[in-house]
């Protein structure tokens, strides 16, 4: 198993390139299955998480050919031979549930393993069977499988989510562009992501309107055509990268990044004393001075401040004067990178959902281990402020969101590497 090392070694200095978002290209790639004509996804990233969706989209009878070293997704759904989406696949990533409402509206059936237990939370599904079965869906569980049919098709509806998930939105959405009517979604998620989604299931024919508000109406149509999309800027991984300058020192600039992919995000940078402005290619992120001032964060839906950056920020905020509360509120057990910081001589007190984080001036490099995606990349962060060396291990989790990770932090000028243990 990998391990990446990194030695602190002050400012960091240059250009980061930014990929397309994991998240969108995984909801992008199950909409393929909606249409028996291509769609092509380009600036998709290389990512294992890319990969696993490409698996579970062939084993159903898809087509993915990956090309231009895996920027472009060709895919094509014009026979699909198996509407069974298997544990084995489904495991290994949370995602795989965005075939349920494609395969059903196209099938009229779907059999789809529950993803299981995830590290950061119990992670349900009810709120997709509840959206899907207002249109008209039946859904059982058995044996740890969702078994949905709509043997009539499915019909539009009104329905109103209990919490404005995500992929609950992302399924919801796909399924309606091919049921009978007209479907009004309320409380839809917001997320960037989901009007990515949208746009290209317009350009495939798709009739939808008010993504990027709580809000959507989708007028299904009878069939969908082939499209090519290209996938949204990461702002997951964009904001992970801004914090490296942060954290570091120096100036970095990072290539296809937008500020209002991340206004809430920026705000609380601003108040930690972090200049974030926009350039013709992107962002410029340096720090005002030496001293990061605390901040307190609440995780929120979009357009809050996002769950997925808040191992990272708490890296930050175990180098700042003062003490910061981070409050998790979208996911129940996401504080696992907690105690390892604490290794590296963090101050932090866990309770519940709340981080309280009291800054030291001094992180120190210590062997550590990455419990999962976004907590991997904040021990990086830490390393790369930290006096001495990290070594983070467990970095299959790193492969799962960040491409060629090692490359563009050591592009900025940090003493970084993988080695095999
Ligand atoms: C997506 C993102 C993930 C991000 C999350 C929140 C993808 C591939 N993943 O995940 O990176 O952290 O949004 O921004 O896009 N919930 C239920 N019942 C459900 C569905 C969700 O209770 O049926 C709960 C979850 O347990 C969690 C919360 O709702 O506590 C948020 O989940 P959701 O918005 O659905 O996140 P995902 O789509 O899984």
């Amino acid at each position: 198993m990998d391990s990446i090392v990194i030695k602190g070694n002050g400012p960091l200095k240059g250009q980061i390139p930014i990929a397309g978002a994991k998240n969108a290209c995984l909801t992008l790639m199950p909409a393929t299955l909606l249409s028996e004509e291509p769609l092509t996804l380009t600036n998709a990233p290389r990512l294992s998480d890319i990969k696993t969706m490409s698996a579970l989209l062939g084993s159903l009878g898809a087509e993915v050919s990956s090309l231009q070293d895996g920027k472009v997704l060709a895919m094509s759904s014009h026979k699909l031979d198996n509407h069974v989406a298997d544990y084995e696949i489904v495991r290994k990533m949370r995602a795989s549930n965005l075939v349920l409402g494609p395969m059903l509206a196209r099938l009229g059936r779907a059999v789809v393993s529950l993803p299981g237990g995830c590290a950061i939370g119990a992670r349900p599904m009810d709120l997709h069977i509840e959206a899907l079965e207002a249109l008209g869906a039946e859904i059982e569980l058995k044996e740890g499988y969702l078994h949905a049919k709509a043997p009539k098709g499915l019909k539009g509806a009104v329905h109103e989510l209990r919490f404005a998930s995500v992929g609950a939105t992302e399924n919801t959405v796909m399924a309606a562009t091919l049921a009978k009517g007209t479907t009004v979604l309320k409380n839809a998620a917001r997320e960037p992501e989901i009007v990515d989604l949208v746009q290209c299931l317009r350009k495939m024919g798709a009739q939808i309107e008010g993504e990027g508000t709580s809000t959507i109406t989708i007028q299904g149509v009878d069939r969908l055509s082939g499209a090519t999309h290209p996938v949204v800027t990461d702002r997951i991984e964009l904001g992970s990268y801004m914090l490296a300058p942060a954290i570091a020192g120096g100036e970095v600039e990072l290539l296809g990044g937008r500020i209002n992919l991340l206004e809430a995000f920026c705000e609380k940078l601003d108040s930690a004393g972090i200049n974030v402005s926009e350039t013709e290619n992107g962002l410029v992120v340096a720090r005002r001075a030496d001293l990061i001032h605390s901040v307190d964060v609440t995780t929120e839906v979009y357009p809050g401040f996002p769950t997925d950056l808040q191992a990272q920020m708490m890296a930050l905020m175990c180098t700042a004067d003062g003490v910061s509360v981070l409050e998790e509120k979208i996911f129940e057990n996401r504080f696992m990178h907690a105690p390892e910081l604490i290794r590296m001589g963090a101050q932090i007190d866990v309770q519940g959902g709340v981080a309280t984080v009291t800054g030291v001036k001094q992180l120190k490099g210590a062997r550590v281990m990455a419990t999962d995606l976004r907590a991997s990349v904040s021990l990086i962060l830490a390393g790369l402020a930290a006096e001495g060396e990290t070594v983070v291990s467990r970095v299959y989790h790193v492969d799962r969101g960040y491409e060629h990770v090692v490359a563009k932090f050591a592009g900025v000028g940090a003493q970084i590497e993988r080695v095999k243990e």
